[in-house]
């Protein structure tokens, strides 16, 4: 398959299964291969919008799957409840209170905006992935598992390594869906340590 009829195979697919965006796939093939879905549990989405990640997570978790989205764009008609503002500008507590308890999963799909200087795009993107990281570890409970977007670069070792200092198991994951010239992979804690 030629590399833009892999791009719109998984685009058409996304929008024929009602799906907001193409990303869905990268979910669904992680999930299938890790189980990190709870079955009505607690979610955080961090970069929620335009919702895919967000429909998926319902879909696999079940109808009273709480999940919590963060985005600077306004998803309309979330199937959760959405903070519309920057991650950087999070009140952990009211993140918290809009879970009800401890969260099983927290997944960030985040990017920035590309300036088309690889070197800005994964620093920014590294500190996207480090402030998710950092809410991880004050939402999750016990077990819980964390799954975040990374930028290939000079920062990204470092981050895998403080994942793993957090998890017990740390996977990084490349999946089919993602562009074959994307420097985009993601990293998975599972396992919370206590
Ligand atoms: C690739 S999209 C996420 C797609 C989503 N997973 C889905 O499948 O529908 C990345 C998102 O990250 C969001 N984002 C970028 N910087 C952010 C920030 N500082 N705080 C919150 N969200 C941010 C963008 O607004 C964008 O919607």
């Amino acid at each position: 398959m030629g590399h833009r009829r892999h791009q719109d195979h998984y685009g058409t697919k996304a929008k024929a299964a009602g799906f907001a965006a193409r990303s869905v796939y990268k979910l669904e093939e992680i999930e299938k291969r890790f189980k990190i879905i709870p079955r009505n549990g607690r979610v955080v989405d961090l970069g929620c919008s335009p919702g895919s990640w967000t429909s998926y997570v319902k879909q696999v978790g079940g109808p009273d799957t709480k999940v919590v989205g963060v985005d600077l764009t306004e998803v309309p008609g979330y199937l959760g409840h959405q903070f519309v503002q920057s991650i950087f500008e999070l009140d952990v507590g009211a993140i918290r209170d809009a879970l009800g308890g401890p969260a099983d999963l927290v997944i960030s799909d985040m990017a920035p905006l590309t300036t088309g200087s690889r070197f800005t795009d994964h620093v920014r993107q590294i500190e996207l992935a480090e402030c998710a990281r950092e809410l991880a570890a004050q939402l999750l409970g016990p077990g819980g598992h964390f799954l975040a977007k990374v930028f290939e670069g000079g920062e990204a070792p470092d981050f895998v390594t403080r994942v793993r200092a957090d998890y017990g198991k740390t996977k990084r994951v490349k999946p089919k869906a993602t562009r074959k010239e994307s420097v985009e992979f993601f990293v998975l804690g599972m396992g919370r340590r206590r």
